[in-house]
């Protein structure tokens, strides 16, 4: 019977540049990025995808809670993490070179409008599609050396259907708007092996290689924005370090910290 989560060709294309690579399918789990988490703390360092139909814990950034579509016949959204040893030269900006390689994947030519919400969050027209949580461990068998090489986890939540607003100040996007064929194995098959090599460039050459390719989908450059820490200006877009830029009365500020949310300033009615 055909795989309907493409595990094999998904293993194909991504175990010659990460040998042992696997993937796993569970029926429900706490949380994908958490369980990854407890397997690099308990020692294991192996590249794995994990793919979860529920998640009873899902997390987001900022210690939110990641609420998944009510599945039905055929899931309505795609949880999932993958987890591989990384020694980047600078941690900075990966959020945002993720966000740009499953952007280029779900909406290449930007006919859908996919756009990126620094530092973390892939919009489609001030709605929100999906997020990105970035993680990462330290393997207990890295020798003292290796510092830099840690277990790093990549999270990823997409709406595929349409979702509760729970709240959100706009509803959110989903998938099928644009693509109303995408199942969820075909969207992790075209998302997670230009992942893999977007994560291992991105550790050769570090945010710099993106920067431009972000520029191109940032939601927030040119506008009006406040952030949660009470600051407020304009949007500059990001530096090269995948820093946020803000102008404000005061002078420009560059914003590294991925604690503080921001949100465009909506015009007065
Ligand atoms: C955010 O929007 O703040 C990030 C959301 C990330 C959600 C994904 S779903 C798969 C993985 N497991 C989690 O618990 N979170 C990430």
């Amino acid at each position: 019977m055909a795989d309907t989560w493409f595990r094999q060709e998904i293993t194909d294309a991504v175990a010659p540049l990460l040998p042992g690579f696997g993937v796993e399918v569970v029926d429900e789990i706490d949380s994908t990025n958490t369980e990854l988490m407890r397997r690099a703390r308990g020692g294991q360092d192996v590249p794995v995808l994990l793919v979860a139909l529920r998640q009873t814990a899902g997390r987001g950034r900022m210690g939110r809670p990641w609420q998944s579509a009510q599945q039905s016949a055929q899931p309505a959204s795609l949880t999932f993490s993958l987890g591989l040893p990384l020694s980047p030269r600078d941690w900075s900006g990966l959020s945002l070179a993720v966000g740009v390689s499953v952007a280029e994947s779900l909406d290449p030519a930007r006919t859908a409008g996919l756009a990126l919400k620094w530092p973390n969050d892939l919009w489609v027209h001030d709605r929100k599609l999906g997020g990105i949580l970035i993680e990462t461990a330290t393997p207990q068998s890295a020798p003292s050396s290796a510092a830099a090489a840690r277990y790093l986890v990549i999270g990823i939540g997409l709406n595929l259907d349409a979702r509760p607003s729970d709240g959100m100040s706009m509803p959110p996007a989903w998938l099928r708007e644009w693509r109303p064929d995408a199942g969820a194995g075909e969207t992790l098959r075209d998302v997670v092996p230009p992942l893999v090599r977007t994560v291992q460039a991105f550790a050769q050459q570090g945010f710099a290689a993106f920067a431009e390719r972000f520029a191109a989908r940032d939601t927030l450059r040119g506008r009006d924005v406040q952030l949660s820490d009470g600051v407020a200006g304009h949007c500059e877009g990001v530096g090269w370090g995948g820093e946020l830029l803000v102008r404000t009365p005061e002078g420009l500020k560059s914003i590294h910290s991925s604690e503080v949310s921001v949100r465009p300033r909506r015009a007065e009615a």
